[in-house]
């Protein structure tokens, strides 16, 4: 931003400036491009997904585009009154979802585009009486441990020590949110489990029925039979032209036959959604559509355990949702997950546990929505609250059960 800041430009255009932020940073950041247009008076046109988080600030118009078209052309209250948004498949920020749920006329609500400048006592009654019809989540239980990470150490070269006499435990079964800000050393655990970084100390167990596995005894290629890896960035895995090819290299490589091979990649392909596609070329795919190549071409060898990293970043809300729907129909046939998020409102809906991840190693272990009821943590780990949080508090429902509440209506109205 300062290197384009010298040119003196009229207009400044931001392409989601805030794709990998984590929360408190990504508040920071609009706040920021808020006070340049202040200061600058030029003209600011920002392109993102995060809705809800460029809306924290004044925005004078919000353009939507659909299949090459402009569909709406609208200053943001008015935008949040109509349906827009859901018509092309867009999520709206919660706190709309949520009076929608209850019931509330948004054509008669004021500050509609500011969750902290609505009138909580005309709201109040419709809330809680919606939330007193809300019934109790059940809670799932852990399982096993699969594997057990002790006592690890590691440094960058010349740089700062990531993580000193760590200590966590994945359970078999886990649906678990990995959180934390940005640098803090997510990725740099996801490549000490899979191998790519070696730990100066510490020792990474692997629970494999009966046996433990001493995964420092194992290659990359054979940690990765057991813990599948999916990058950030599926630019960064691809390596072939064709989708089928690349789904079928790690087979290739561990000299599997080739007609085992076709049914194997067949068989994945169908379950990634990707087999109409079977024939097409990599550069024909959008980003989402990558992603999955990258996600089937990890599932194909079979993995126990899968590690995301930011598996729905970019994406638009259809996209993630299908992305986090196929995700969720894999964990419950019996793969563990771990996936690492920026997104409060993903980690609340699809974690049955979430590790906050701090400077002096894992600062919180619990359900998602105990992790954003603690002050502390969420200032210190840099995430922020959900809107959802800021209305119930401000109508005097208990933010955690009104949480569940949405997402539990919101998973039905899905269905
Ligand atoms: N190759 C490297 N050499 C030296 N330092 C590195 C290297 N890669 C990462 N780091 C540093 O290690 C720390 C942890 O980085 P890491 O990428 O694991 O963070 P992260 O939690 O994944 O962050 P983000 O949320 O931004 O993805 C950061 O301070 C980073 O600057
Ligand atoms: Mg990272």
């Amino acid at each position: 931003m300062a290197g384009v800041l010298i040119d003196d430009g009229d207009i400044l255009l931001f392409d989601e400036p805030l794709a990998a932020l984590d929360p408190a940073s990504g508040h920071q950041s609009i706040a920021l491009i808020d006070e340049l247009h202040q200061q600058l008076h030029n003209t600011v046109i920002i392109i993102e997904h995060r809705i809800e988080d460029v809306l924290t600030r004044p925005v004078d118009r919000v353009i939507l585009m659909a299949k090459g078209k402009i569909v709406a052309d609208l200053k943001p209250d008015a935008l949040l009154r109509s349906n827009e948004l859901q018509q092309i498949g867009l999520r709206e920020p919660l706190y709309i979802e949520a009076l929608r749920y209850a019931g509330c006329d948004l054509n008669h609500i004021d500050h509609i585009d500011n969750v902290n400048a609505l009138n909580a006592e005309v709201l109040a009654p419709a809330l809680q009486s919606w939330q007193a019809n809300a019934t109790v989540p059940v809670t799932i239980q852990s399982g096993e441990p699969l594997l057990d990470v002790r006592q690890l150490s590691f440094c960058y070269e010349n740089g700062p020590q990531i993580f000193h006499d760590f200590d966590l435990t994945i359970n078999r079964g886990d649906m678990l949110a990995l959180v934390g800000r940005n640098g803090v050393g997510k990725s740099t655990l996801s490549q000490i489990i899979t191998g790519f970084l070696t730990p100066s100390a510490g020792t990474l167990t692997y629970h494999d029925g009966h046996t433990d596995i001493d995964l420092a005894k194992l290659s990359v290629k054979e940690r990765a039979d057991k813990i599948g890896y999916i990058m950030q960035d599926p630019n960064q895995m691809i390596s072939q032209v064709m989708i089928r090819d690349e789904v079928a290299l790690g087979l290739r490589l561990r000299g599997v036959d080739e007609a085992a091979i076709k049914q194997r990649v067949d068989d994945t392909l169908k379950i990634c959604g990707l087999y109409p596609f079977r024939n097409w070329p990599i550069n024909a795919l959008s980003f989402g559509q990558r992603k999955r190549v990258t996600i089937a071409s990890i599932l194909v060898l079979q993995p126990e355990l899968l590690i995301l990293d930011e598996p729905t970043a970019g994406q638009d809300w259809r996209h993630y949702t299908d992305m986090m729907t196929f995700l969720e129909q894999l964990n419950q046939q019996g793969i563990t997950m771990m996936f690492i998020t920026h997104d409060m409102h993903l980690m609340l809906e699809y974690a049955n546990r979430t590790v906050v991840l701090g400077d002096q190693g894992v600062m919180l272990d619990a359900k998602p929505s105990t992790v954003l009821s603690n002050p502390t943590v969420v200032s210190a780990a840099a995430l922020a609250p959900t809107s959802l949080y800021q209305l119930a508090e401000r109508v005097h429902i208990d933010p955690d059960a009104f949480t569940q509440h949405v997402i539990a209506t919101e998973r039905k109205v899905r269905r």
